[in-house]
């Protein structure tokens, strides 16, 4: 298996191209079942998780065709063209949905436009139960009927299709706001999502299903007013460019010291963290093409962090957070109150030599002058990445292993920290 080796100590100067939002482009991946017509995305990252959704959308008997790949030199992203018009199967096995939580997604779609899905429950990150309550009882209260079965979400519309009505989240969810948008777009009559997430990527998948003939109203907000509509068109998207990927490369100049414009990155989907980084004293100035950020690799103001929903902190910059204050100059307290359990990094961040004391969902990060290299593993998405910022400072070598995690959902992370002058590479064994 490929693992990553860090040597520590090169500060980042350059431009690092920001691709697509992985969190955007699944599921506008999947808004291509509701329409008959060819859906063509445009800037899709090359990622392991894009690739798993479409081995489950060709399983549906949905045609995808790369139209254009990505350049090395542009990092443009893809563009690839769906076409849904022949669905053979409304069932998404669970060898292929267990690999991805977002995969579970689809219920909407065929629920909406077929009147029936069988889904496999959902797997992914372990990084919390992550149980789907809000996404059947939104799918109930559209009129849908639920049955769970041999680890299967069975669900049926009622005769004439799903019926519009009110949902109200008692938290928000990203993926059950997605969800029942897409349920709703095709439902008759009027939805209205109360509590919805209203993360960039929403907006995103919203802004598209807009162009494809859907009505909602109250975009950016947390309440979404969705008027169905019979039948929705093919379109050409644009996935927006990944908040979490530009403020992960951020913190990494943030730890290193340097340089580097984040090109196509921008500061207002990230505004909560742009806050944080220039109170800790990173320098951070918004310019025509992205967002420039400078820092000299010193130790940073210790400044307290809360993750919550859009537009607060968000919980996919946690890891990558505390691995940048494991050096600052003082103790700071992050505080997770998106997943129960999203501190796997702690102990391999420990390994480093950095002090980190967790209870409950609170952990306390003492600074300390300096990160020793060390043989760590990746065990989530967003955990793994964090090892990487703190191999960039740590003394001597890191090796960093299990990095299938990283290729879910960074596209072309070494070369772009390459590029910029880390010393890093993949080994395989
Ligand atoms: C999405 C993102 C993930 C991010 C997360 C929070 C994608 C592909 N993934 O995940 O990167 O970390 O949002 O910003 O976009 N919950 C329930 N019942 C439900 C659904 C959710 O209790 O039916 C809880 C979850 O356990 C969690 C919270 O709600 O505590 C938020 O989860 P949610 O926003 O749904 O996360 P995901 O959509 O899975």
């Amino acid at each position: 298996m490929d693992k990553i080796r860090i040597i520590g100590g090169n500060q980042l100067n350059g431009e690092i191209t920001i691709s697509g939002a992985k969190n955007a482009a699944l599921p506008l991946m999947i808004a291509s079942l509701l329409s008959e017509e060819k859906l063509i995305l445009n800037n899709v990252p090359a990622l392991a998780d894009v690739k798993q959704l479409q081995k489950i959308l060709e399983n549906h008997g949905v045609e995808i065709n790369i139209l254009e790949n990505s350049d090395d030199d542009d990092m443009g992203g893809q563009s690839i063209s769906f076409d849904a018009k022949t669905i053979t199967d409304t069932c998404a096995p669970y060898e292929l949905v267990s690999a991805m939580r977002a995969s579970f997604w689809v219920i909407g779609p065929l629920l909406a436009r077929f009147g029936e899905a069988k889904v496999s429950l959902p797997g992914g990150c372990a990084i919390g139960t992550r149980p789907v309550d809000f996404f059947l009882d939104g799918l109930k209260s559209l009129g849908a009927h639920i049955e769970i079965a041999d680890g299967y979400v069975i669900a049926k519309a009622p005769k004439g299709g799903l019926r519009g009505n009110r949902v109200h989240f008692p938290k928000v969810s990203v993926g059950a706001t997605h969800t029942i948008m897409m349920a709703a777009v095709l439902a008759d009559g009027i939805t209205i999502i109360e509590n919805a997430a209203r993360e960039p990527e929403i907006s995103n998948v919203a802004n598209c299903l807009v162009a494809m003939g859907a009505k909602i109203s109250g975009i950016d907000t947390h309440t979404l007013t969705i008027e169905g509509v019979s039948k929705l068109h093919g379109a050409n998207f644009a996935v927006l460019p990944d908040r979490i990927e530009a403020g992960t490369f951020a913190m990494a100049v943030a730890m290193s010291g340097g340089n580097v414009l984040m090109k196509r990155g921008r500061t207002s989907d990230l505004q909560a963290a742009v806050d944080v980084l220039i109170e800790a004293g990173v320098e951070i100035e918004q310019e025509e093409d992205g967002f420039r950020v400078i820092a000299n690799g010193a130790g940073l103001r210790p400044i307290d962090v809360e993750t919550d929903p859009f537009p607060g902190f968000p919980t996919d910059l946690q890891a990558q957070y505390m691995a940048l204050m494991t050096r600052s100059a003082g103790v700071v307290n992050i505080k997770e109150t998106i997943f129960e359990n999203r501190f796997m990094h702690v102990a391999e961040l420990s390994r480093f030599g950095a002090d980190i004391k967790v209870d409950g969902q609170l952990a306390v990060v003492s600074g300390v002058a300096r990160l020793h290299g060390a043989q760590v593993m990746a065990t989530d998405l967003r955990a793994s990445v964090s090892l990487v910022i703190a191999g960039l400072v740590a003394d001597g070598q890191t090796i960093v292993s299990r990095i299938y995690h990283l290729d879910r959902g960074f596209e072309r992370l070494e070369e772009k920290l390459r590029r910029c002058g880390a010393d890093i590479e993949r080994i395989s064994d």
